[in-house]
């Protein structure tokens, strides 16, 4: 998705720029560029393609202090050096980049009239060319053309008039004001600016904020001020690096046991054999009187909430469902006092994710939020929330997140369950459980030599299939999700019980299938699907935590075993996800992909 990053102080803005796009990179981008104010003349460059193109373009040596840059993924136009960001208008005194679609933009253009030129395909061009026909002070002129904009947007504008000024201003797609000393940065992801600053402000739908190097003021549409907080971050520049690693994915992989363990931290009360969330904003009343749950999220969080179903049904006996966020809101759902909806998404950012908690909370009803990334916007309109606390994650295809959102939701499942029916004794047995978590990832860890064998020996399959049931079925659908978006690998992922339905016609040799096979009530049931597998030719591949009395069985139908630890029935998955994303991570390494911005992918998808 597209990124922006803004300055204005004492420091030499292009740098800054450069270094903060390059942080962005990995939202994914197909053309990029630069503004900055240099001897009272504005200079813009842009160059389609990767970071090193614009580099190679820019003039080093150019002296300014104030600047924005952009890196965009194409939706209005092709990814050419025209369309990228950002634009000016025809006399080059203003540069806008921005972040959404604008949707009247024909109308905006008819009402500029015929004689105006356009340089790009872009909806976002026609801001420059409005702002050239404004009158009066900058941050009054970018509000008299924001209030002709129907659409979303996260904008950045410089002036040539007012060589130090920025003006930035949200609606539907984030931006983020971050204060260093005697220096303001602005950016739509925390990534951009964190080498200078954890020090932020997030601006809300509908506010501008005037940036200069002496400090900000943030307006609303109405011009009245708003008065904003600035909150201090807990991240750092380090968390954005590949800590040595090849791929920021890997880095994330082997990082589970810490950020599982700091999704855990705080969080049990022994004394009371339940969960500690403090942000949930739900008195014990609230929750004995919750009578349904509804989960909401889009890919990988939606398989997530899936498992998070299943938990809360097994340990609260709560009815439990989870749909996708954005089929939710366009079903018109029935929302009701007595059920407690719940939104989860690791960037607290996706736009359909969001766009079902406002209608949610428009309706009337009470929304958890769990979330990973502090501050966003997810975060900031949620009744109450769990935070992930797995630190930033920058891959595009997410891992640590979601293991953190299966950890997060095993929490709530013990909180339900314990002001429930679920007895003091059973809610310290699941505490152990989720503390041996950490531990029992490294040990899943160390399976990484076998796992990359497999992968190797299976990445010429043109597709493959991964089964599970009850608790492994999420698992199996993150699994085959994992596979797909990072190798380019077709897969599917079923119920066990249901291949014999359909999916079995697809069954060949040529077809590995991944089983997902917990220690649980319905092992011997998952190894009668690998029966019907194998009597297919298919090339079985059993994770499993079976006890070694069945291991005979399960080596005489698998053509490989990988053995995890016993954990609990349902902490079991978290361990078997580790597994299917080091499956995934070698397959695509080997087939040479393009392994932290997968083709077609972005992180944080903003746009509907
Ligand atoms: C898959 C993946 C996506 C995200 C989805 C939701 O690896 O990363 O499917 O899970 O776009 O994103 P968040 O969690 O940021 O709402």
């Amino acid at each position: 998705m597209c990124g922006i990053v803004a300055y204005t102080g004492q420091q030499a803005v292009l740098p800054i720029l450069l270094d903060g796009l390059k942080q962005l990179e990995y939202r994914g981008y197909d053309s990029a560029g630069v503004s900055v104010i240099s001897r009272k003349r504005l200079k813009t460059v842009k160059a389609a393609g990767k970071l090193h193109n614009l580099e190679a373009k820019v003039d080093a040596k150019t002296n300014s202090h104030c600047g924005i840059g952009h890196t965009r993924w194409a939706t209005h136009g092709a990814p050419t050096d025209e369309n990228a960001h950002p634009h000016n208008d025809p006399s080059q005194r203003f540069a806008i980049v921005h972040n959404g679609i604008i949707e009247n933009v024909d109308a905006l253009k008819t009402s500029l009239g015929k004689s105006v030129e356009y340089t790009s395909e872009t909806d976002s061009e026609v801001i420059a060319h409005l702002l050239a026909a404004q009158e009066g002070e900058l941050l009054d002129a970018v509000r008299a053309v924001l209030v002709q904009l129907v659409g979303t947007y996260g904008l950045a504008v410089i002036d040539q008039q007012n060589p130090t000024t920025l003006v930035v201003a949200r609606n539907g797609s984030p931006v983020i004001l971050g204060i260093g000393d005697g220096e303001m940065f602005a950016a739509s992801d925390m990534s951009a600016m964190i080498r200078h600053t954890n020090q932020v402000v997030h601006l809300d739908d509908g506010e501008i904020a005037e940036l200069t190097p002496e400090g900000f003021k943030v307006v609303r549409m109405d011009s009245s001020v708003a008065s904003k907080e600035a909150i201090t971050l807990n991240e750092q520049h380090a968390h954005y690096d590949r800590g040595g690693h090849d791929h920021f994915l890997y880095r994330e992989i082997v990082d589970q046991p810490i950020s599982i363990g700091q999704t855990l931290s705080g969080r049990f009360d022994k004394r009371f054999s339940t969960a500690h969330l403090g942000g949930l904003n739900l008195e014990a009343r609230d929750l004995i009187g919750i009578k349904r749950i509804t989960i909401l999220g889009c890919g990988s969080a939606l398989f997530a909430g899936m498992a998070g179903a299943n938990m809360i049904e097994s340990l609260a006996r709560i009815p439990v469902i989870a749909e996708p966020a954005a089929e939710f809101r366009y079903r018109n759902p029935v929302i009701e006092k007595d059920t407690l909806y719940v939104v989860v998404s690791q960037s607290g950012e996706t736009f359909d994710t969001l766009a079902a908690l406002r209608e949610v909370r428009r309706k009337g009803g009470f929304v958890l939020g769990i979330v990973n990334s502090v501050g966003s916007t997810i975060a900031r309109e949620v009744d109450g929330g769990i935070y992930m606390h797995a630190g930033p994650e920058v891959s595009v295809a997410s891992t640590k997140a979601y293991t953190s959102m299966l950890v997060a939701f095993s929490l709530l499942a013990l909180l339900l369950g314990r002001s429930r029916d679920l007895s003091p004794q059973q809610g310290t047995r699941f505490i152990n459980e989720l503390k041996l978590l950490p531990e029992q990832v490294e040990q899943v860890l160390k399976l990484e030599p076998e796992i990359k064998e497999i992968a190797e020996q299976y990445k010429k399959s043109q597709s493959a299939f991964f089964i599970g049931r009850t608790h492994g079925f999420p698992i199996a659908l993150e699994g085959a999700q994992k596979l797909k978006e990072i190798s380019y690998i077709h897969a599917e992922a079923y119920p066990a019980s249901e291949l014999k339905h359909g999916p079995l016609a697809l069954v060949t040799k040529k077809t590995p299938c991944f089983v997902v096979l917990p220690n649980d009530d319905l092992l011997q049931k998952t190894i009668s699907s690998m029966e019907e597998i194998k009597a297919r030719g298919g090339p079985v591949i059993a994770i499993t935590s079976a006890p070694h009395k069945a291991a005979p069985r399960i080596k005489s139908l698998a053509q490989s075993v990988l053995r995890v630890p016993d954990a609990g029935e349902l902490t079991q998955p978290v361990l078997m996800a580790v597994v299917f994303q080091l499956l995934a991570y070698h397959s695509a390494v080997s087939l040479g992909r393009d392994v932290d911005q997968p083709r077609n992918l972005a992180k944080s998808v903003t746009v509907e």
